[in-house]
């Protein structure tokens, strides 16, 4: 029997979980998986490289054409002063216009895929056969992403870091191009008080149902 499609969105404010959960799905429904922070991220490094100005859309835009192939393994796009700049970059229009093809080919691959972001379900995959959105509290995300830079061997403080959460939800929420937004028909996983395998678990019984 052939394989039916499932197109799976998965988005979430930074360190919901939303990309472990993403992954998990990939690996449970065996479908491809695309990380849509890692474009934005790369667009970030491209023109922090360059010297580029942030603050300067044209630039912003730019930096994308020097986007090519990504490494998912280069740890430079998971540092924070990447994710900062991405959050940045990702607010303009022609940034994310510049994208949006990749994005939507990746979705309309036969037998589906996941895709996780901010705008997966709102805006790359409308059609989405199970939309989650993933998300914990503030100081939640902030305890978890502590623990990630501190494993990294960098030092870092809990009000920092939870500074850094609250602007950067203040500015995917708030900006105009496609913000960072729960869509109407999107199930609402909130993992403040699950463990990783708990929150897998809840995202797949999610899925399932909307399948069913
Ligand atoms: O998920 P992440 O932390 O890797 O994403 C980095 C930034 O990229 C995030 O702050 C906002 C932006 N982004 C976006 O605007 N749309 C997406 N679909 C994914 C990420």
């Amino acid at each position: 029997m052939a394989k039916r499609s499932l197109l799976i969105a998965v988005d979430g404010p930074a360190a919901s979980g939303k990309g472990t959960i993403a992954k998990a799905l990939a690996r449970h429904y065996d479908l491809p998986h695309m990380d849509t922070g890692l474009l934005y991220r790369a667009v970030a490094l491209a023109l922090w490289r360059f010297g580029g100005d942030a603050g300067n859309e044209f630039e912003a835009l730019r930096a994308v054409e020097g986007v090519h192939q990504i490494d998912p393994d280069d740890e430079e796009l998971r540092t924070e002063t990447v994710g900062k700049l991405a959050s940045r970059v990702s607010a303009y229009p022609a940034v994310r216009a510049a994208l949006l093809d990749r994005q939507r080919l990746f979705a309309a691959q036969k037998g589906g895929a996941v895709l996780d972001g901010r705008d997966i379900g709102t805006v790359i995959a409308p059609d989405a056969t199970a939309k989650l959105f993933v998300t914990a509290s503030p100081e939640v995300r902030a305890e978890r992403r502590l623990k990630e830079i501190l494993a990294r061997g960098v030092t870092a403080h809990f009000e920092d870091v939870l500074a850094d959460i609250r602007s950067r939800d203040e500015r995917d929420k708030g900006r105009d191009a496609a913000p960072l937004v729960q869509a109407d028909d999107a199930d609402l996983l909130d993992t403040s008080d699950l463990g990783v395998e708990e929150a897998i678990a809840a995202a797949i019984a999610l899925v399932d149902k909307r399948i069913s």
